[in-house]
């Protein structure tokens, strides 16, 4: 379904992407773990054509992406993403936000529109909050509302870029929730993450970038749990053994 081949990506002289291969077949959920600045984020945003690319070739539901191609808009809307700053509209409601984007962009009737977005909040646990505001909810709810947006366009696949990394961590739970139940409905996923405990879980293949390159890639229990690369198992080490508890250690 998406298909990345000896990807290569440059900013000005310096090159964030060194020949990245990531095949992702329908219905599978990918976790791509690494350091900060290894190219994760990047990799994301050539996938859905956000950025462009200089070298490689991405190809999604078996059509080149090129984020100058006049057909990108529709390619890119078969790809849900949700980052890690949720950036709904202030002055929307949880349910409006929801029906924006099939009513402005996809040109859908308003009440066809209003019924799939309350049933995609339901599915998000926030049937009750249709009528908040983003400012009345908390960040993980705005985060909820924010992938039942990304549902409501009707994507083929999900692009998730670190979704839980901006909040307090008891509200991480529900958000998680929300992805693995679309992952067991087969939604095919791509998800960025430290949640560790959830890749482990849910993902059929965990990637580990460091510096732009895939260096380590296979079963989720085999790359989180006898990790083969010195680079993976340092890593591992680090996000494992968070700050929080070395500190209680000196405490
Ligand atoms: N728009 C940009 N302009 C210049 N450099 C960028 C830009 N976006 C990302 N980079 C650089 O590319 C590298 C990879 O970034 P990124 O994909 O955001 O990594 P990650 O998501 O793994 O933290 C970093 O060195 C970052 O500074
Ligand atoms: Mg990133």
């Amino acid at each position: 379904m998406i298909d990345i081949e000896n990807l290569q990506k440059r900013f000005g002289d310096h090159q964030v992407l060194h020949g990245v291969d990531l095949h992702v077949d329908a219905g599978e959920v990918v976790c791509l773990i690494g350091p900060s600045g290894s190219g994760k984020s990047t990799v994301l945003r050539c996938i859905n054509g956000l950025e462009s690319y200089d070298g490689g070739e991405i190809r999604a539901f078996g059509e080149r992406v090129d984020c100058n191609s006049r057909d990108i808009h529709r390619l890119r809307s078969r790809m849900g993403m949700v980052f890690q700053r949720f950036n709904l509209f202030p002055h929307r409601t949880a349910l409006e936000n929801v029906m924006e984007g099939p009513i402005y962009v996809r040109g859908e009737d308003r009440g066809a529109a209003r019924e799939r977005a309350m049933a995609l909040l339901d599915k998000v646990g926030l049937a009750a909050k249709a009528s908040a505001h983003p400012a009345q909810l908390s960040g993980g709810q705005q985060q909820r509302v924010a992938i039942a947006r990304a549902l409501a366009m009707q994507p083929e696949a999900m692009l998730f870029d670190e979704p839980t990394s901006a909040l307090d961590p008891e509200l991480v739970g529900d958000v998680l929730e929300v992805m693995r139940s679309l992952a067991r409905e087969g939604m095919t996923m791509i998800v960025v993450t430290h949640e560790m405990g959830f890749a482990r879980e849910v993902a059929d293949r965990v990637c580990f970038l460091h510096g732009g390159k895939i260096v380590e890639e296979g079963a989720a229990a085999q790359v989180l749990g006898s990790p083969r690369h010195a680079r993976t198992q340092d890593f591992l080490r680090r996000v494992l053994h968070k700050p929080a508890e070395a500190a209680g250690g000196f405490a």
